[in-house]
């Protein structure tokens, strides 16, 4: 099952990244050679997607301390630490990045007598580590959450959660994907997610590639779905998942998940445990990104409202746990109570 396109690989000195900002229209590759460009590159959306993130995130840093020139440890960690606040400013939402830099940084210190090439060369070692793992979880996540879905299912999902969002296969995309591998005869409702349409332009296309029937909906249509018995699951990804299960993801997501109690429609989120949070105990501790209202009032940079119109544009929302029926996750699914099963998958 391996799939055509990657949305982060390492060429021997540098990062390759597919500018999500021009998918479907154009499949740009960019080369990345400094942390400014991975900083501008997730700022900006070119890579996107809690794991890929994080990912992106873990090669910026290495491209950060790779040309220091720091004569020894302290100085070298203080610039290093340096780099990570930087990265870390570009989006704050989606816990992979700044866990992915935190690994880091752990790996740096337990190496800290090392000659500090070494150290460098340790941490581009552990970004690629960060990277195939993330391949193999987002597998198993796929393997673990298709058991869950019946045949001739109609799936719901929200954003975009493929190979784009992550290092392979996905979260929800992966459960999806492997469904419809099993020959499960599966349909996808997707939603195209506004402001920037990431399901519209995102998913149709990784659904397009691999050969499985969806709709594309408008987000309003989520609810008459429901309502009229066309929707058997939904199934989306997180950025942030606080030790109670409570559910930062795209902006919409909140919506979906009462509409979904409402309809007694399953509702589940596929995530790696990369995403949980244990030290955020609930959702309201959770920063929401608010981006700027140009994307609200434009599409494709062409306006659509008056001059001047203001818009408020939060990226994100919160889900409280009592709307999730359960986490799929690489260590299996996890139902409620969830404080106590969360806390559980990292004993
Ligand atoms: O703003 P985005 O496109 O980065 O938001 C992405 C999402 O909300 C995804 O659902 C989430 O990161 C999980 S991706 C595997």
């Amino acid at each position: 099952m391996e799939q055509s396109y990657e949305s982060i690989s390492w060429q021997e000195d540098h990062l390759v990244i597919l500018d999500q900002t021009q998918l479907p229209l154009r499949e740009i590759y960019s080369d990345i050679h400094t942390i400014g460009q991975v900083w501008d590159a997730i700022k900006k959306l070119k890579v996107r997607g809690a794991p890929a993130i994080g990912i992106a995130g873990a090669y910026g840093l290495y491209l950060g301390v790779r040309e220091l020139e720091s004569k020894n440890f302290t100085s070298f960690n203080v610039e290093l630490n340096r780099w990570i606040e930087y990265l870390k400013t570009s989006r704050p939402t989606a816990v992979n990045l700044s866990w992915a830099l935190e690994r880091i940084n752990q790996t740096v210190y337990a190496n800290k007598d090392k000659p500090l090439d070494e150290v460098k060369k340790i941490m581009l070692q552990t970004a690629k580590t960060i990277h195939d793992e993330d391949k193999r979880v987002c597998k198993q996540i796929g393997e673990n959450g298709a058991e869950l879905v019946e045949k001739e299912a109609n799936i719901l999902t929200h954003c975009n959660t493929g190979a784009l969002a992550t290092g392979a296969y996905g979260t929800a995309f992966s459960v999806i994907l492997h469904a419809h591998q099993q020959e499960k005869d599966i349909h996808v409702w997707a939603d195209e997610t506004r402001p920037l349409l990431q399901g519209a332009r995102l998913t149709s296309w990784e659904l397009k590639k691999a050969e499985i029937p969806f709709h594309l909906i408008t987000d309003s249509s989520a609810g008459a779905l429901m309502n009229t018995g066309k929707v058997d699951m939904v199934i989306v990804g997180a950025d942030r998942v606080a030790a109670n299960g409570d559910t930062a993801n795209k902006i919409g997501t909140y919506s979906l998940a009462v509409l979904a109690k409402e309809n007694d429609i399953p509702f589940y989120v596929a995530l790696p445990l990369s995403t949980f949070d244990l030290e955020t105990e609930t959702g309201e501790e959770i920063e929401i990104e608010e981006r700027e209202p140009e994307e609200v009032t434009h599409i494709a940079k062409s306006p659509i409202t008056p001059k001047k119109t203001d818009a408020y544009n939060p990226a994100f929302d919160v889900t409280p746990n009592k709307y999730i029926t359960g986490f799929i996750t690489e260590k299996g699914i996890v139902e409620p109570d969830f404080k106590e099963n969360i806390a559980a998958l990292f004993k």
